[in-house]
């Protein structure tokens, strides 16, 4: 199964209502989800998956209380203090997609810095999505595309693949499987250029609560599905 699947997308969701339910914070839900991307990560490393990409941050996600916004910035600088040594050790490579400019600059100094200690690194990498949305990432593409045709640097001709090389996924296989925990069946404007031809998972268990175990299984089980493309 590992070798199949090149590049594997998660939405994390569910960490409020799993906190909830047992009467804690949805903070507390935020903060085991953030241990839990460290237990999927390294599972996903070991299955030999080249990108694993995480929606840890939505566009949309500003809407939220500020006190829970301020709590998601944190988030990173808690993990990275926390496993960035480890992730260093399995060969783990940081990157990020999205605007990282519309954080609090200790947060985008964290980021930048766990992806510059690990940017020799040749595992998997490791990728979250950050004040990422899927439109917004189309509209920034076909902005740029279109001052590249102006200007003619690329022709009327470009095809779907150059299209893509505007994308900020650029340099990564297409994705082949999104998981999305805790019940939820939609997108939420997640790579939507790169679903295209995914296989999408819909898992109910809440995101703090997705074991290793249970991501292998899912894979395993999303391996036997016959992928097709369109043809027959
Ligand atoms: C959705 O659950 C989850 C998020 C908006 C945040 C996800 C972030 C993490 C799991 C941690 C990321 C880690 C780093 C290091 C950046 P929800 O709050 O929408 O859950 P709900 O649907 O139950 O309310």
């Amino acid at each position: 199964m590992s070798a199949q699947f090149k590049h594997v997308a998660l939405i994390m969701d569910g960490n409020g209502r799993w906190a909830k339910k047992q009467n804690q914070e949805r903070t507390f839900g935020h903060s085991s989800g953030s241990e839990n991307v460290r237990e999927i990560a390294i599972a996903a490393n070991e299955l030999g998956i080249e990108v694993l990409t995480l929606y840890a941050f939505s566009t949309e996600n500003w809407k939220r209380p500020m006190d829970e916004v301020k709590f998601l910035m944190k988030l990173p600088e808690i993990f990275f203090a926390k496993f960035l040594q480890e992730l260093m050790e399995k060969n783990i490579r940081i990157q990020t997609i999205g605007e990282l400019d519309a954080f609090p600059n200790d947060t985008q100094k964290v980021l930048l810095r766990a992806i510059e200690a690990t940017k020799h690194n040749t595992g998997m990498i490791l990728c979250f999505a950050m004040n990422y949305g899927g439109k917004r990432e189309i509209l920034l593409a076909a902005k740029q595309f279109a001052e590249d045709l102006n200007h003619g640097k690329i022709s009327m001709l470009a095809d779907e693949e150059i299209f893509e090389s505007y994308l900020m996924t650029k340099d990564y296989p297409p994705v082949d499987v999104c998981i999305r925990t805790s019940g939820e069946q939609r997108l939420s404007n997640f790579l939507l250029w790169q679903l295209a031809y995914a296989e999408l998972v819909f898992v109910p268990e809440a995101w703090p609560e997705f074991t290793p175990e249970r991501f292998k299984e899912v894979l395993t089980q999303t391996a036997d599905r016959e992928r097709r493309f369109g043809g027959i």
